[in-house]
């Protein structure tokens, strides 16, 4: 676990409310995610692992290097704007991806499910395109979506209700950097 100095040396001196998922727990927790998505698609099949950016940049690259099966990698940019810290139920999607995804199994990873909206926006439009599967793996998941398309089938961790920064997550653009996940008083 980091201490508080080493902290705050890569906050710019904002303290953190609280470590929530230090380095080390979130790398054993994605080897296990890792190791279910493996047992559950067929090494014979396509794989399409599709992350979200920005937020899920760190997540996924761990995660695809934790699952032994053959894959293509993409992404999408998809962008809720609004207040810095509420989700506006808008979402932009600002990179759509070029590989192909009919007829392959594809997982969408998120870093978090938050109001769902973007959850919401992206799946219907994956399943238009035909996936033989299609499912999402979220690294944290708040559980407060009233009517998700889809519930994640590989969660990381039920989060509670902070604001939650690192490991790809942000506030206003900033502790993306940060190797664990901590909460801050918005
Ligand atoms: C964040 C996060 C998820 C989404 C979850 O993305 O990365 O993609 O919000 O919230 P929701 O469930 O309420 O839709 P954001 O739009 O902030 O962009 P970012 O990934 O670039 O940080």
């Amino acid at each position: 676990m980091p201490n508080t100095e080493e902290i705050l040396a890569r906050t710019g001196g904002r303290p953190l409310t609280h470590v929530l998922y230090s380095a080390e727990r979130i790398a054993e927790r994605v080897a296990e995610v890792g190791r279910e998505i493996t047992d559950a698609i067929p090494a014979d099949e396509e794989l399409l692992v599709l992350g979200t950016l920005k937020g899920s940049f760190i997540f996924l690259s761990d995660l695809v290097r934790q699952i032994r099966r053959p894959m293509e990698v993409d992404f999408l940019v998809a962008s809720s704007y609004g207040s810095e810290t509420t989700s506006s139920g808008k979402v932009d999607l600002l990179y759509d991806n070029t590989a192909p995804i009919e007829g392959r199994h594809v997982i969408l990873v998120e870093d978090i499910v938050d109001s769902g909206t973007t959850l919401n926006r992206l799946l219907p439009l994956l399943d238009a395109r035909g996936p033989r599967s299609l499912e999402v793996c979220a690294l944290l998941h708040k559980h407060i979506a009233p009517d998700l398309y889809r519930e994640p089938r590989w969660v990381g961790f039920d989060c509670p209700q902070e604001f939650v920064i690192g490991y790809g997550l942000d506030h206003s653009e900033q502790f993306r950097n940060l190797p664990f996940i901590g909460a801050i008083e918005p």
